[in-house]
């Protein structure tokens, strides 16, 4: 890691942020310029962390800023056509995109043959391959602490894409990055639900089959008001885990009971952040300079995106889907078009369409701010101010009966 890096983010607004503290954190980076549409989510950028140059669109700051690195933290539905334009750039060696990769399999496959034919290395932002509860996990896996595995068993809500794209990637990857064979779902669109201008389901499940014995069970909005994203359940032929992303518990017959597993952490340490993309960014780094493959490369995380899909497909086509998928469409929207959902309620929401910047009165949002409020926060008190419509908090989780408990 000898080289200087020039870096760019494109899209000034949350996740933006720890992509920010991360380069920070690494000495041969500097990040000279940032891209929005929107000039004071540029200007906001540009202030709070001294970036020299801003742009309203990604080709002028190609051309100008010459970036070696670009982080894409722009909505779901822009991250195929975003890293298309970037990877064209004649800089650029490595680009780090936000999760979800892409919705549809098509949109995948687009942004990493586009990599590949421009030389250009994709990382995607599931960080939470970094942290160091996956991290011992994944080794205590490898090194057969708990025999065969068999089963993980996955609770995630707020969408599959959502939150699901963290889960089922952080499972593969504590499990070695299995390769699935078959996928079976269920799901459900009551409400016109739909999460940063992706149409999104109410609730859904998908039992995943890889080779040998292996399964993955994911519950999404279904249960367990307590779940995350980075939490699992680890079920092997001789042991058990219990991981989140610094929790790690351990039970085999070595242990003899439920075994915390040291991590090293200090007080203060932060499960995600500035840290971890420091650390998908060094292995982005070292990928450009020595070849060796990130964990977090657009070729594994498509996978990823295959299974999801797949979860929907199973659920469109009524059948057990075998892979590799052949729908390149998203299958959700294909059920939307096809009127397989009968919704109780037409009227559109979105449950992160408070992070919406484009119509918000600028200088109430920053009163706001300068009574120290997150920009979050900021965010959804200013568009209830002004009335917003279609912006709504997720549901309840689906109303059967559940227990509080995760
Ligand atoms: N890895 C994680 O843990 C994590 C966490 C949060 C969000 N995300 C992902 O990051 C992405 C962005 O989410 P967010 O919460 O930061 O959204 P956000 O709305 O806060 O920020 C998006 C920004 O992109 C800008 N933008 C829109 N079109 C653009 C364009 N063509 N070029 C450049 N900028 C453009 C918007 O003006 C806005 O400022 C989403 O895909 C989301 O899923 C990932």
């Amino acid at each position: 890691m000898n080289n200087q890096y020039r870096a760019a983010i494109v899209g000034c607004g949350s996740i933006g942020q720890a992509h920010m503290q991360g380069y920070e954190r690494i000495d041969n980076i500097d990040v000279v310029a940032v891209v929005d549409p929107l000039a004071p989510a540029r200007e906001m950028y540009k202030n709070q962390y001294g970036i020299p140059e801003g742009y309203a669109t990604v080709s002028e700051m190609l051309q100008s800023a010459k970036p070696d690195i670009v982080s894409i933290c722009v909505w779901h539905l822009l991250h195929d056509t975003v890293t298309a334009e970037v990877a064209v750039g004649p800089t650029v060696k490595g680009i780090i995109c936000e999760k979800p990769m892409a919705i549809g399999m098509g949109r995948a496959d687009v942004m990493v043959e586009v990599c590949e034919v421009n030389g250009v290395k994709l990382a995607i932002s599931h960080q939470r391959r970094f942290t160091p509860g996956w991290e011992k996990a994944h080794q205590l896996v490898e090194d057969g602490a708990i025999g065969i595995p068999l089963r993980a068993d996955l609770r995630v809500k707020e969408g599959l894409a959502n939150w699901g794209t963290h889960s089922i990637d952080g499972a593969r990857y504590i499990l070695g990055d299995p390769v699935a064979e078959w996928v079976m779902g269920a799901v459900e669109r009551r409400t016109n639900k739909f999460e940063r201008d992706t149409a999104i389901e109410d609730s859904c499940m998908g039992l995943i089959h890889f080779g040998g014995s292996l399964q993955f069970f994911i519950q999404s909005d279904l249960w367990d008001r307590n779940c995350d994203a980075g939490k699992f359940f680890i079920r092997g032929t001789e042991g058990m885990l219990h991981v989140t992303e610094t929790v790690l518990k351990l039970f085999n017959a070595e242990t003899k009971g439920w075994e915390s597993i040291d991590l090293g952490l200090k007080d203060g340490d932060q499960a995600i952040g500035g840290n971890t993309n420091a650390a998908q960014t060094r292995e982005l780094i070292n990928w450009i300079e020595t070849g060796k493959e990130s964990r977090g490369s657009g070729r594994i995380a498509r996978e990823t995106v295959e299974i999801m899909m797949a979860i929907y497909e199973s659920a469109r086509q009524n059948r057990v889907i075998q892979l590799p998928l052949k729908e390149k469409e998203y299958p959700l929207d294909l059920m939307i078009k096809e009127g397989k959902f009968e919704l109780e309620d037409t009227e559109r929401y979105d449950i992160r369409g408070f992070l919406d910047r484009s119509k918000i009165d600028e200088n109430r949002y920053q009163q706001i701010r300068d009574d120290g409020i997150p920009h979050h926060q900021a965010m959804s008190i200013v568009h209830s101010e002004m009335g917003t419509k279609g912006i709504k908090p997720a549901p309840e989780l689906n109303s059967l009966d559940r227990s509080e408990d995760s």
